[in-house]
């Protein structure tokens, strides 16, 4: 089979494993999370060379908010010095990014840079960059149930079909992910794409985030291609 013809459209990976990778090392988790980083860049490479559309990355959940206010600190401080070191690269590589999660639990400070970067990378792109930051499944579902609420007549809302219910979560207008990587051995979904992972293809591997690069992801793809896909029938 050419490998080739079957290329996901959208590719989301559960980054998971910093923490573990730096603490074999002697390392301070936030060192974990930086080098993280560079696995970011590395598939976002492979991405675009694969010609997969959407890349979306799992980086902030709503519950990750119960960690240390240090780690927390340092996680936003990341996610705002990454956006403003990457811009160049983004509107070179024809990239735009998006970050989809509970805005208002972010900073005025991150919000705005958050805005201006969607705002600059908004035009003449090949590749999405989804960022999943604040964000968690049940919430997503919860927000689009309250916005479906609000702006329907009591009618509407009963008469609902589920693709009218896709265009209140926050990824309205995004594909399904087709593949969902999770990386570092865990084998669960951690309140993820609930709704829009429901025939999602999953792929776990034990490596540890920082060390997943453009091999491991095109590893991934290749696994990918091998599935499939029967959608119950
Ligand atoms: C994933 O790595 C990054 C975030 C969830 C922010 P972890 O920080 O969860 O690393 P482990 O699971 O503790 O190794
Ligand atoms: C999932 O990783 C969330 C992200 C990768 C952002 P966690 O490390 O938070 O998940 P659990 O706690 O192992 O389920
Ligand atoms: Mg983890």
């Amino acid at each position: 089979m050419d490998s080739n013809k079957r290329i996901p459209k959208h590719v989301s990976i559960i980054m998971d494993g910093n923490g573990r990778w730096a603490t074999a090392r002697g390392m301070s988790r936030s060192q974990g999370h930086a080098e993280g980083v560079e696995s970011i860049r590395a598939c976002l490479q492979a991405a675009i060379e694969s010609g997969v559309e959407y890349l979306s990355l799992y980086a902030f959940s709503e519950e990750n908010w119960n960690r240390s206010e240090q780690e927390v600190m340092g996680l936003m401080e990341l996610f705002f010095t990454g956006m403003k070191s990457e811009l160049q690269l983004f509107l070179d590589t024809h990239v735009r990014f998006l970050m989809l999660g509970n805005r208002p639990r972010l900073s005025e400070k991150l919000n705005k840079a958050i805005d201006e970067m969607e705002e600059a990378t908004s035009k003449d792109y090949q590749t999405t960059l989804i960022l999943f930051f604040s964000y968690s499944g049940r919430w997503d579902i919860l927000q689009a149930m309250k916005k479906a609420a609000r702006e329907l007549t009591p009618e509407q809302f009963q008469a609902m079909e589920q693709q009218d219910f896709d265009s209140f979560l926050s990824t309205r207008g995004i594909p399904d992910p087709d593949l969902i990587i999770r990386t570092s051995g865990e084998l669960r979904i951690s309140n993820y794409l609930l709704w829009q992972g429901a025939y999602s293809e999953f792929y776990f591997t034990d490596t540890l985030w920082p060390e997943f690069r453009q091999k491991e992801f095109k590893q991934a793809l290749e696994a990918y291609a091998m599935r499939e896909r029967r959608y119950g029938k």
